[in-house]
């Protein structure tokens, strides 16, 4: 799959799964969806770092966004623990719409932003094999 329908297929997936969180019926579904997220989020960092972000933070011209995007990877990170440190039920809801912001923020830096850029900047070889390497780190981790 292309490089940038591949990371908005990992968008539109996470988004889904928010909002079938926000809905869950009960604490057991609830919890279900979370892990899948917070896998689903773990393996897009892991990923993106390491291929996509890795090929664009060397390039002067996106190299500062870069660094800020990869920040970000790390801010989500940190909410995500934040939730095993979480006792009151009440708190999740509240947990989950920060995570959300979070996420949203940075889908919307990547989305608006970040994959112009990174058309013009890389060539369609260099987004082909980003794409092969992303696709095969992410089945790295889910095994
Ligand atoms: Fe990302």
């Amino acid at each position: 799959m292309e490089l940038y329908a591949l990371l908005k297929q990992d968008h539109e997936r996470v988004k889904e799964l928010f909002g079938r969180l926000e809905g869950a019926p009960g604490a057991e579904e609830r919890d279900r969806l979370f892990r899948t997220l917070k896998l689903e989020l773990m393996a897009h960092k892991e990923a993106e770092d390491g291929t996509f972000y890795a090929a664009l933070s060397v390039l002067p011209e996106i190299s500062d966004r870069i660094e800020e995007a990869l920040e970000e990877h790390v801010d989500i990170d940190e909410l995500l623990d934040e939730f095993e440190e979480m006792d009151e039920e009440g708190s999740f809801a509240g947990q989950l719409a920060e995570l959300r912001e979070e996420v949203e923020h940075h889908v919307g830096e990547e989305e608006n932003d970040i994959f112009h850029e990174a058309r013009e900047l890389l060539t369609e070889e260099q987004a082909e094999r980003i794409a092969e390497e992303m696709q095969a780190a992410k089945e790295r981790l889910a095994s």
